[in-house]
């Protein structure tokens, strides 16, 4: 097991966090952890069925535990789900122990990668886009706080996961 430090990937929905991640784990020997499917994988239920038997609060508690317990480990390259950021205790001890990158896409952007989508309870029903909107302006804040922040937009998986690389090999944040 690496004993890098943990990278952790932050950002809306639909941002390519999980596609960037497993390129980034495998360019750099990482094991890959999508947060989300690791809640399912335990959990045995999808992340609709957690909202719609649980709840919502109960799905941030999952993840909340799952962060705690992946800070405190090394050589994962971790693919959070969106809304991490709203527990800001999260970043804090993503950050504490890992390099956290946000990962940014404007609304069209998000919709064209999840247009199609039904595994996000939170985008069901009603104009998708609006949805979207509505969600990011809220969140746009808690996403903007976090320093090293990568353009999605226009790009494939592959060249996020080369700008996070090559991030890395920069000049470290002080
Ligand atoms: C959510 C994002 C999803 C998933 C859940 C809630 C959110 O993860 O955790 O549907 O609140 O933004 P992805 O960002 O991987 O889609």
């Amino acid at each position: 097991m690496s004993n890098h430090p943990n990278l952790v990937l932050v950002g809306f929905m639909g941002t390519g966090k999980s596609s960037a991640g497993r390129i980034l784990a495998e360019r750099l020997g990482m094991t890959f952890l999508d947060m989300d499917d690791e809640i399912v994988r335990r959990e045995g239920r999808s992340i609709p069925d957690i909202f719609r038997d649980s709840g919502e609060p109960a799905f941030r508690a999952l993840e909340r535990a799952l962060v705690v317990e992946l800070a405190g480990q090394t050589g994962y390259v971790v693919s959070t789900g969106g809304g991490i950021v709203l527990n800001p205790d999260n970043v804090r001890d993503f950050a504490r122990t890992g390099r956290v990158f946000c990962l940014h896409a404007t609304p069209e952007a998000i919709l064209k990668r999840v247009e199609h989508d039904t595994n996000r309870p939170l985008l069901q029903g009603g104009d998708k886009l609006a949805r979207i909107s509505e969600l990011l302006a809220k969140r746009q804040a808690l996403y903007d706080a976090i320093p090293d922040r990568i353009d999605t937009d226009g790009h494939k998986p592959a060249d996020t996961a080369a700008a996070i690389l090559a991030r890395l090999a920069g000049p470290g944040r002080q």
